[in-house]
């Protein structure tokens, strides 16, 4: 069955909006594992807007699941990652300026950084994701890098319509495949909500899915228990 990774940045952001005790994400990520969430998402900005490192302290102390540490290739964030130990650590591009993660990362670009990075953290234990843009060929070079994982960034896919969503699909079909054939676990997120997640969480060989803003987005009018729920249920039902 493929898992579902919840991120709770969102739940951080209303709360940095005011610089408020509350809402608190590490409640909220309890929540979500009670309704059956796989595991917990957070993304460590480099500009802290929503997510702090006390936040991810908590999260490695009382979620049950497991934790998932999305980060920039910063030296000051790897480093925080060392000393965090999350179960995993997804390697995004990260721009000051950006509302959200616009792409996958250009691990061709990063190469040097990228072959640092990564030993060091397994070496801690810690698996390796890259958050790649759906292409055959830089799945290889991820395997290459030595990365134990791909998330697949389906942003595209997701604000696509008609011919053009389908040929995005494809290439995320090929890249699935091409994930399959390297050994690498397979992972997709970004953009994905209650229409088009099922969608994905039908591909064969996809482990899990990182989902945040809709799932957020709709708890406001049912609640975080059940907006877990029903996003599970869909995934279920592939
Ligand atoms: N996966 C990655 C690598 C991301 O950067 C994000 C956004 O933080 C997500 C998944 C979740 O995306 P969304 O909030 O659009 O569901």
């Amino acid at each position: 069955m493929v898992k579902l990774g919840v991120n709770v940045d969102h739940v951080a952001a209303i709360r940095q909006s005011r610089f408020t005790e509350y809402p608190d994400p590490v409640k909220a990520a309890l929540l979500c594992e009670k309704a059956g969430a796989d595991g917990i998402t957070v993304h460590l900005r480099e500009d802290r807007r929503h997510i702090q490192e006390k936040d991810c302290f908590s999260l490695r102390k009382l979620i049950k699941t497991k934790l998932n540490l999305e980060m920039s290739l910063n030296p000051e964030i790897v480093e925080f990652a060392k000393r965090l130990k999350p179960d995993d650590v997804c390697i995004v591009p990260e721009k000051r300026k950006e509302l959200t993660t616009e792409g996958g990362l250009d691990i061709f670009k990063y190469e040097k950084k990228l072959r640092e990075a990564i030993p060091q953290l397994k070496k801690r234990g810690i698996r390796v994701s890259l958050f790649v843009e759906p292409n055959a060929e830089t799945v290889v070079f991820a395997k290459k890098l030595g990365a134990d994982c791909v998330e697949l960034h389906t942003g595209k896919f997701s604000d696509l319509t008609g011919k053009k969503r389908e040929a995005e699909f494809r290439l995320i079909l090929a890249a699935a495949k091409e994930a399959a054939k390297n050994g690498l676990i397979l992972n997709a997120g970004h953009g994905l909500n209650y229409e088009n997640a099922s969608r994905i969480a039908g591909i064969r060989g996809m482990n899990e899915l990182n989902i945040g803003h809709s799932i957020i987005a709709y708890s406001i009018f049912v609640g975080i228990e059940k907006a877990v729920r029903e996003m599970k249920k869909l995934l279920r039902q592939r």
